[in-house]
């Protein structure tokens, strides 16, 4: 393995597999396990130390994977536990480690208990490990109280006796009830059997769901309530105090198989209300997402690596760095697009690779790949039923990666077919053109993450924050690497010593804007 011992994750680069979109081992437009199997070299060779694969258990794919049937099996769309299996003893042979999603928080409603509970009456055993509810108003016809869902419409569904259920995202993802100890049970079940083949970890989804509160009441009415939003003290769905329990039980499982991790998917901006989630007895890691909204702006660059120390400063727990993943706009399109968000996105790359503790890369970060304007036809994200057409979702992040050649599929799929289109144009940016190419984003990434790996300058935890001019920001690891981006409109000199590494050719000993290098004393 690249990193050993117990604590490996501590600084370790993952790499995101969002695995609808990888690479196709069948032939039927979609990516899946074998797949993904076939390409554990070019990962091994880019330098991640370990994968995080997105839901591949059975699922009806209302929210593409995140609507889990059975949390203990394979979906066939992706293959089944034997290649599962045959995929982890690959990997680990590679030493690259594995840690797979896992989505406490709701079901899909062709799980086995949702199926149950709807044939059961109201107050049944089957209903309560849901969130069931009579509503309010003559007849209960209203909901039982005024909570959004985050795709859209009302949390609540109401079912044919007139009782109505909670999902807070779409409404084939009914919330299971937290409080109910066969659930909680049944979540370590899970855990323990995906452990038990061997593992590494996981990713929790909505780890700052789960819990809601008693008596549900209603939330502050809030103009925008969507999944990437700061969902502040009054919205009820989230961050309630009784979800550390559930972190807490999760983590007693883990300690049980030495040298495992959790990392959170917790949407809290607050840095006390996130630091709670990484006290010892809970989550090994918490995205820190504020790099991921923040603008390609210095002063917003700043916080987000200040806030994100903050909040982990006084926790076990290292700093966990995302620039992009499946829900977000890509950062080469957030910066800008084309040239100028590519030039960019090489920057940001040094940026989130010279700082402290865990750094996530989504699968394509590595090849610079933008958003994909995609007509209304192809869209299918609930987010874009929900709305009625108000919120385009998020396919244009979930594009199949480009592996070769110079037409649709380029090497995704044996068939031309995917499940999103995949654009003409992009021969450049496959990772077989990108390989051949010493100035591609692909090539940057390697160099970048082999010197993390190896040279010394990397160490420490903390940075010391350096004077820089006007619009640049600039900052010392205790190992020795020196890190500047210059945000400003004019070139800037470079800081004396030996460039290990730089987002563009800096050759004249200045760094141009939106470029950034590593330098040693
Ligand atoms: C967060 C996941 O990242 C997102 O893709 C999903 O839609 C929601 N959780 C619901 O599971």
């Amino acid at each position: 393995m690249g990193t050993t011992g117990t604590d490996w994750w501590r600084d370790a680069v993952f790499y995101q597999v969002y695995i609808r979109s990888f690479a196709d081992g069948n032939g039927d437009g979609v990516g899946d396990l074998r797949g993904l199997r076939g390409r554990l070299g070019y990962l091994r060779d880019l330098g991640v130390d370990a994968l995080w694969i997105t839901p591949f258990f059975p699922s009806p794919m209302a929210d593409h994977g995140y609507d889990v049937a059975d949390p203990r099996d394979v979906e066939p769309v992706f293959g089944d536990l034997d290649e599962f299996d045959a995929l982890l003893a690959d990997a680990h042979a590679l030493g690259l480690r594995i840690t797979i999603d896992v989505v406490p928080n709701h079901t899909s409603s062709e799980h086995a208990w949702f199926r149950a509970a709807l044939a059961a009456a109201p107050g049944s055993p089957e209903r309560a490990r849901y969130v069931f509810r009579d509503g309010r108003g003559p007849d209960g016809a209203e909901p039982p109280n005024n909570w959004p869902s985050v795709f859209g419409g009302p949390a609540w569904t109401r079912v044919p006796d007139g009782q109505w259920y909670l999902h807070i995202f779409a409404p084939e993802q009914p919330d299971l009830d937290f409080g109910n100890p066969e659930v909680v049970a049944d979540l370590e079940e899970t855990l323990r059997f995906w452990l038990d083949r061997g593992v590494d970890g996981f990713r929790i989804d909505v780890a700052h769901g789960m819990a809601k509160p008693a008596g549900l009441p209603d939330m502050v009415p809030m103009d925008d309530t969507g999944l990437l939003d700061d969902h502040g003290p009054g919205d009820h769905r989230f961050d309630q105090d009784g979800v550390h329990a559930v972190h807490r039980r999760i983590r007693a499982v883990l300690d049980s198989y030495p040298g495992t991790m959790a990392v959170g998917e917790v949407w809290v901006s607050d840095d006390d209300r996130l630091a709670r989630y990484l006290r010892p007895d809970e989550l090994q890691l918490a995205f820190n997402f504020k790099l991921l909204t923040a603008e390609w702006e210095p002063t917003a660059l700043r916080d987000a690596v200040v806030h994100s120390l903050a909040a982990v400063d006084g926790t076990p727990a290292p700093a966990c760095w995302v620039l992009s993943n499946h829900d977000r706009p890509r950062h080469v399109t957030r910066y800008g697009d084309g040239e100028l968000g590519t030039r960019r996105a090489r920057a940001a790359a040094l940026l989130q690779l010279a700082l402290p503790g865990v750094a996530y890369l989504y699968n394509g970060d590595e090849l610079g790949m933008p958003d994909v304007d995609l007509p209304d036809a192809a869209l299918q994200d609930p987010i874009w039923f929900r709305s009625e057409g108000a919120e385009r979702g998020r396919d244009a992040c979930r594009i199949p990666v480009p592996w070769s050649g110079s037409e649709p599929s380029y090497g995704f799929s044996s068939g031309s077919g995917t499940w999103l289109p995949m654009p003409e144009g992009w021969t450049a940016l496959t990772a077989e053109a990108q390989a051949a190419d010493p100035a591609s984003m692909q090539s940057l990434y390697r160099a970048a993450l082999a010197l993390r790996a190896g040279s010394p300058a990397f160490s420490g935890e903390g940075l010391e924050w350096l004077p820089s001019p006007e619009g640049c920001l600039a900052f010392r690891r205790p190992g020795g690497l020196v890190f500047l981006l210059n945000l400003s409109s004019a070139p800037v000199p470079l800081p004396e010593g030996t460039v290990l590494l730089a987002s563009t050719d800096v050759t004249g000993g200045e760094l141009p804007t939106d470029a950034a290098a590593w330098v040693v004393a």
